[in-house]
């Protein structure tokens, strides 16, 4: 049976999706509590998971365990990598990687998680193509991007460590959870994608940007999220 895990790190990043759905179950576990029932006709469980990676995978893991999803998606905000992508776009993985973990002294590339088998986590494509197809419909004056989502249990907000990171990784936008959910997700080979609207350009200008853009990025990203639902 289709029913996909919904994550969203901040509880603005699912408030607007936890206030449409028919909530059936309310569960805790690891201090989250998940949310079963259906929105827009679809099968559902919703969760805040809290920020960060440990966070974020604790919660993936429980979703698959206790509640069996058969997708999951993250929504939320991040910062933008690259010059081109301003705040309210939107950037849908392609993949997710660990851009904070260095284990270089045994051979292993900047990113790369020993004896996972890849740097960076592969995103589902048929989801990624719904939610480029779904932002066209729902947010014809936002910018949608594909590309890779990296990922750290840090804020960036200086342009120095923006520009290494960029240039190290590839990366188009910068968060906290997103290759913890995609790292757990591909262990347990649920399909996922990560959708995430910019809130700032992980800059020196970040701590201005954020607080102020932040709700209206995650509301953008929600209103995604919940119309591609029927169509997966
Ligand atoms: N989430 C939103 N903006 C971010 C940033 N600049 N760094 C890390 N996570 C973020």
């Amino acid at each position: 049976m289709k029913k996909i895990g919904i994550i969203g790190a901040m509880e603005l990043e699912v408030e607007a999706l936890k206030a449409k759905m028919d909530i059936r179950r309310k569960e805790e576990k690891a201090s989250m509590e998940f949310l079963e029932g259906t929105l827009n006709e679809t099968e559902v469980v919703i969760v805040r998971s809290g920020i960060g990676k440990v966070n974020a995978a604790l919660c993936t893991q429980i979703l698959c365990d206790l509640f069996d999803v058969s997708h999951i998606i993250n929504t939320g905000v991040a910062g933008s990598l690259k010059n081109e992508i301003n705040i309210g776009d939107i950037v849908v993985s392609t993949d997710a990687l660990h851009h904070d973990v260095d284990v270089r002294i045994f051979g292993y590339p900047l990113g790369e998680v020993p004896q996972v088998g890849c740097l960076a986590f592969p995103a589902d494509e048929h989801l990624g193509q719904l939610a480029q197809s779904c932002c066209n419909e729902v947010n014809p004056d936002i910018s949608v991007y594909q590309g890779r989502i990296v990922s750290g249990d840090q804020f960036i907000s200086e342009k120095k460590l923006k520009d290494k990171i960029a240039e190290n990784f590839q990366g188009f936008c910068v968060e906290m959870e997103g290759a913890s959910i995609a790292h757990a997700a591909y262990l347990n080979h649920v399909p996922f994608v990560i959708i995430r609207a910019i809130s700032d350009k992980a800059d020196d200008s970040a701590e201005m940007d954020y607080p102020s853009f932040e709700r209206a990025a995650a509301a953008h990203s929600a209103a995604l999220v919940e119309h591609m639902l029927p169509f997966i």
